[in-house]
């Protein structure tokens, strides 16, 4: 019930995106794998349901559509083999589940997605995980750290919504030499252009939701580990039980298929947009690792091929119902949670009150923005308009 292996790792990324996990001549010649809808799956015999000998079982613990997407997301981040969970914060739960017992202990970076932070404070605490968050920016000096029981070191790169670029080789190197593991939230990146695996990683986990999906309209979770990890990920992922349906299964290996070209479109937009903001009188400071004047810039340049559509930006401080209006007033970006689909969008955040390790400077409104595959000039003319009604109100 495994799909294990990279055959694709001597041809290019785009080619591996469109050819992995699909075969069609084993399929009477169709270009997509079928979707298989399974609870019950039947036994030839009584010896062989005894014996459990077949390769599928029962529809929870494995199908070929599950493994045709686990085929293509473990080559597409390049490593050993994947499993698809039903959301991302599942494929976060239960990669945490699988390598930590009680006694462990977690570092955790400051920047991660909030329900990651919340799993640790709640579920594991309770399980007897001790979680430490850190500074994102700590690179190396994650191994002052380091406590004797320490298992695993989480990075998320770049952060959520703040957008710090880690130091992932460095954070490995220090780790690796204390036998920690390391894993990454690869989601910004899609895996496409941030190699985990290559990066030293023995984890890397997606909302799948976000750009493999890339259409708004499924949830599924992906975890990818090293061959040394895989049997632990085996088993707990299905002792934990956590697989995702068929359909949305098959949703997220169509949206693969164009993952390239989307992203590339997302960067170039995302590029002109956010250098744009850098220069309006509204913003106080913008955060996209893809701009030269980012903090970020020089790491994210030698460790990833590119960016994707999301990033933030701090407005100059105005009062709240003129920040209101600014969100009010934009047509084309809609105000909802999640990111990654084809379609641009905003919210308000304030890290403020849950970070732990380090303290937001900013007094103004934080706005996240997803860049989506709209043209750019209606992009800048609907965000021209939204800060023209805010100032006109504060
Ligand atoms: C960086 C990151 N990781 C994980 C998740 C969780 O994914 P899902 O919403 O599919 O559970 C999100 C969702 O917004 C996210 O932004």
């Amino acid at each position: 019930m495994t799909s294990l292996k990279n055959d694709h790792q001597k041809i290019g990324p785009s080619t591996d995106i469109v050819h992995s996990g699909r075969h069609p001549h084993e399929n009477h010649g169709f270009v997509n794998p079928p979707v298989y809808h399974a609870s019950t799956i039947f036994f030839p015999s009584y010896e062989a349901l005894k014996s459990r000998d077949v390769k599928y079982g029962y529809g929870r613990r494995g199908t070929p559509t599950m493994e045709a997407l686990e085929e293509a997301v473990a080559s597409l981040e390049g490593g050993y083999g994947s499993k698809i969970c039903p959301s991302g914060l599942s494929a976060i739960t239960t990669m945490l589940l699988s390598f930590l017992k009680a006694g462990d202990h977690l570092l955790v970076t400051d920047s991660t997605y909030r329900p990651t932070r919340s799993f640790c404070d709640h579920v594991l605490k309770d399980l007897g995980v001790e979680t430490t968050y850190y500074d994102p920016m700590l690179g190396a000096d994650i191994a002052t750290l380091f406590k004797d029981n320490t298992k695993l070191v989480y990075t998320e790169c770049p952060g959520s919504q703040t957008m710090e670029v880690q130091d992932i080789p460095a954070i490995v190197e220090a780790a690796h030499a204390k036998g920690i593991l390391v894993s990454t939230d690869n989601t910004w990146s899609a895996g496409h252009y941030f190699k985990a695996f290559a990066h030293g990683c023995d984890i890397s986990v997606q909302a799948g939701t976000k750009y493999i999906v890339g259409h708004s309209d499924a949830m599924l979770g992906t975890i990818t580990v090293t061959e040394e990890l895989w049997p632990t990920l085996d088993r707990y992922w299905q002792l934990i039980g956590s697989c995702a349906g068929p359909d949305d299964i098959y949703l997220g290996q169509r949206g693969l298929r164009t993952l390239d070209v989307r992203l590339e479109r997302h960067m170039k937009n995302t590029i002109e947009i956010a250098s744009w903001l850098q220069e309006r009188d509204e913003v106080e400071r913008v955060m996209y690792p893809a701009l030269p004047s980012d903090p970020g810039h020089e790491i994210w340049k030698r460790d990833f091929s590119g960016a994707s559509g999301l990033f933030s930006f701090v407005l100059k401080p105005v009062p709240e119902h003129a920040v209101a209006k600014f969100f009010n007033t934009l047509q084309f970006f809609g105000m909802g949670y999640s990111w990654g689909g084809y379609e641009s969008l905003a919210v308000p955040f304030d890290p403020s009150s849950y970070r732990s390790a380090t303290v937001w400077p900013h007094e103004g409104s934080g706005v996240r923005l997803h860049i989506g595959l709209e043209d750019v000039d209606d992009l800048k003319a609907d965000l021209d308009g939204a800060f023209a009604a805010m100032t006109a109100s504060a």
